[in-house]
């Protein structure tokens, strides 16, 4: 078919129905299903509240949205594909294949996450879930596209050529994709509403992406995107509710990795990845800030959300302390350099001991925003990282997206 058909209507429309419904059961099941997480002993404390030890909060909440989602999805495919089922019409296999790959590398992710959160599991694992995750759907890029050649933009065509193919690099590519939007969105956490808030964003982002791309030449690949966005921002939604600040519960693992991974599948399989990373700006940013920290070039504590201040009610920048002889070069230089960018603040000063010793903020984006403008009310604080995520994730890309690109390429 050369465009989208009244069938496709229908099915959009079935889409938003069911995602509504989902949307209601997993509202209803948090309540129920909250006490039987704390039994299991799946909770946490609220460490940025007065009375953190004393309340227990139920963790991988986020399961019950990706649980909710996968079904909703099986049934969409039913649907989507029930056009094809009589005997005359020819059944799109490849089609079919890419759905069930793209939810096979959810659903393990989802699982992985789950492990994560009751399993603890180190940085390094971490890192590897995302890239197993992940391998099903490159083995159906592979079968059904195999193309791994990209475009030059237009300034660099005279001296690189107008296009390069890069082969297994393409498909390197595809993986780290994945990698990074799993644990970019994982390291932009600890204040409550976040980690779900900038999942919502970016997702609705992505939406409306698609269904401005509708009207464009690679409508299929929207609209696939399209089907696994409206019901995942409906499963979600319930669990921001009850996330935002106070937290009722916590999103836990599960739900950073379910949504990275999801964005990851419908911009790979919807050839958008490079558009639906610009979503990302704000999670690149606190990638490169936090590579310091995350490769040990300088100390990484288990939490870097920020600090309650009890007396104000107010968070402040979270601080690492350690000795300055442990700094090896490239470390200094990271911290000079982030410093100098005002992305950090550290001070230098001498012990009862006589050894020289360094506290820095820790180098998230979020202590950034304190060092700035702190301190912060953390609903404040959450509500400020909200509006970068809109203006610098999604307002950016679509200015980057539908006018800068005219600049870069033909159409
Ligand atoms: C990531 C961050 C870590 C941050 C943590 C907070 C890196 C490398 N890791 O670790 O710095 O402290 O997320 O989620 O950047 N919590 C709150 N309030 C919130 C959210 C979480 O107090 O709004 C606390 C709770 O105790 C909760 C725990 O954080 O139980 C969850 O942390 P977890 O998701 O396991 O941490 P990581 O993802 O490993
Ligand atoms: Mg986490």
């Amino acid at each position: 078919t050369s465009a989208i058909d009244r069938f496709d209507f229908f099915t959009i429309a079935f889409d938003i129905l069911i995602s509504i419904v989902g949307s209601i059961i997993v509202n209803r099941l948090i309540p129920i299903l909250k006490e039987k997480f704390i039994k299991a002993q799946l909770w946490g404390n609220d460490l940025n509240k007065r009375n953190s030890k004393e309340v227990k909060i139920a963790e991988s909440q986020g399961v019950l949205a990706a649980g909710i989602f996968l079904v909703l999805m099986f049934i969409m495919i039913a649907v989507v594909f029930s056009e094809h089922l009589h005997p005359a019409s020819v059944f799109p296999h490849k089609k079919f294949v890419e759905y069930l790959a793209a939810l096979l590398s959810i659903c393990c992710m989802v699982l992985l996450g789950f492990a994560d959160d009751v399993l603890d599991l180190r940085w390094s694992v971490k890192l590897l879930l995302p890239l197993i995750a992940s391998l099903p759907l490159l083995l159906v890029y592979f079968a059904n596209y195999h193309s791994t050649t990209i475009i030059l933009p237009k300034p660099v065509r005279p001296y690189l050529g107008q296009q390069w193919n890069l082969g297994i690099l393409y498909y390197v590519y595809m993986s780290m994709v994945a990698v990074f939007c799993t644990n970019a969105i994982n390291i932009l956490a600890g204040v409550n509403g976040l980690e779900v808030g900038q999942s919502i964003i970016i997702a609705i982002s992505i939406l409306i992406f698609n269904l401005i791309e509708l009207q464009g030449v690679c409508w299929e690949e929207h609209l696939f995107s399209l089907y696994f966005m409206i019901p995942f921002v409906a499963c979600t939604f319930p669990i921001l509710i009850k996330n935002w600040y106070p937290a009722e519960i916590f999103v836990g693992d599960t739900l950073c990795y379910f949504a990275g991974m999801t964005f990851a599948v419908v911009g790979i399989i919807g050839h958008f990845s490079k558009t639906m990373l610009l979503f990302f700006i704000p999670q690149i940013i606190n990638f490169l800030l936090s590579v310091p920290q995350l490769f040990h070039f300088i100390p990484c504590p288990r939490h870097r959300l920020p600090r309650l201040d009890p007396e104000l009610n107010k968070l402040n920048p979270s601080e690492v302390e350690f000795k300055k002889s442990d700094l090896k070069l490239l470390g200094w230089l990271m911290l000079r350099f982030f410093s100098m960018t005002k992305f950090i603040r550290y001070r230098e000063y001498t012990n009862n001991d006589g050894e020289r010793l360094i506290s820095t903020t820790n180098f998230t984006i979020i202590n950034t925003v304190l060092c700035w403008f702190g301190p912060l009310h953390e609903e404040t604080l959450s509500r400020i990282l909200m509006l970068i995520q809109i203006v610098f994730g999604s307002l950016l890309t679509f200015f980057i997206r539908y006018y800068l690109v005219k600049f870069f390429y033909d159409s």
